[in-house]
């Protein structure tokens, strides 16, 4: 199968953080729009800075890039352009996480956001077909009390508008913020019947995957690429078919992993780990979901015939209702 082939492969995407989606192009025209001074002057400035490490050294600019979204329609235009760049790719279902309590510091409460976003979706469907469902997360660097205050605010926003959110999630700085901090408002997320996915074992240790799945019910691993150094870990993964939502090019420019030659996906896969291929923040990255699947084949061989039966499972492994 041809790169081109493979863009067209029907696939969902399920590790993708809208903010993350902000092309330098469109930071600069909102901050001009929103008469916001900026850091950078010009697109080349602002792609020269991004130069990671680790995960904080991408977070720190990730937060100060999405200061630019002052309004709601600033994250409808956001995540319409997301969606139209992915259609090209053979998205069809994707599941958008959101960070509401960065977004608080600039007066924007979660229905805000959250309406913005499910507008986006609404028009998504009507244009090009494509489903999506909601997820926003928790910051785990910030306190377990930010985090139940942000879901008093969703289940309110929730009472008018029940199927605003399909359940939550929890990212930001893994280290030292492990799983086990969140387990009383996890509790909480699962009482409101709602879905649980958590960033575990993408920087942390394999042991904050186990804590995602024993302390907050995880029903999706975001990243999980180090289970592999926990071979009973990795057997229960297997047993209890937990899905892994993968994002190649995210740990290869984060510092997961030395070249995408050295991804460990192949070993994933060879383990019989349930996987999917996903961007996380492309437009940080410099690679969305079809580019993903496209140095799979070409830097780490994985077959194309694979790569079809990975963007099925994507599929299944979505909380697309039926
Ligand atoms: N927020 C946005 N991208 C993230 C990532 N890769 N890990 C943790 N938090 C994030
Ligand atoms: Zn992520």
């Amino acid at each position: 199968m041809s790169s081109s082939l493979l863009m067209k492969v029907p696939k969902a995407e399920l590790h993708i953080h809208i903010e993350g989606t902000l092309e330098p192009e469109m930071m600069l025209d909102l901050a001009r729009r929103n008469g916001l001074r900026h850091r950078f002057d010009s697109v080349e400035a602002i792609r020269k800075a991004y130069q990671f490490g680790s995960l904080q050294s991408f977070l720190d600019l990730y937060y100060e890039g999405m200061k630019v979204l002052v309004s709601p329609g600033d994250f409808r235009e956001l995540a319409l352009a997301y969606f139209a760049r992915v259609h090209a790719q053979g998205v069809v279902h994707a599941e958008i996480f959101f960070d509401p309590q960065a977004h608080a510091p600039r007066g924007l409460d979660f229905a805000s956001v959250a309406l913005a976003l499910k507008e986006a979706c609404e028009e998504a469907k009507v244009r090009w077909g494509i489903t999506s469902l909601l997820i926003p997360s928790f910051l785990r660097h910030l306190d377990e009390d930010s985090a139940h205050r942000t879901l008093d605010e969703a289940l309110e926003a929730m009472a008018l508008h029940p199927n605003l959110i399909a359940g939550f999630g929890l990212d930001s700085s893994e280290l030292g913020n492990p799983p086990s901090k969140f387990a009383r408002v996890f509790q909480r997320v699962r009482d409101a019947g709602l879905h649980v996915v958590a960033h575990a074992g993408e920087e942390g240790p394999a042991d904050y995957i186990r804590q995602a799945l024993d302390f907050l019910g995880a029903e999706r691993i975001d990243h999980g690429v180090r289970c592999l150094e926990d071979p009973e870990l990795v057997r229960r993964l297997v047993k209890e078919q937990i899905p892994l939502t993968i994002c190649p090019v995210s740990n290869w420019k984060l510092g997961g992993c030395k070249t995408l030659e050295d991804h460990p996906l192949p070993r994933l896969l060879d383990a019989g780990l349930r996987v999917s291929i996903n961007s996380d923040d492309p437009a940080y990255l410099g690679a969305y979901v079809g580019e993903n699947y496209g140095f799979c084949q070409s830097r780490m061989g994985i077959s194309e015939s694979l790569l079809q039966v990975i963007a099925k499972q994507s599929l299944a492994d979505s909380f697309r209702p039926g």
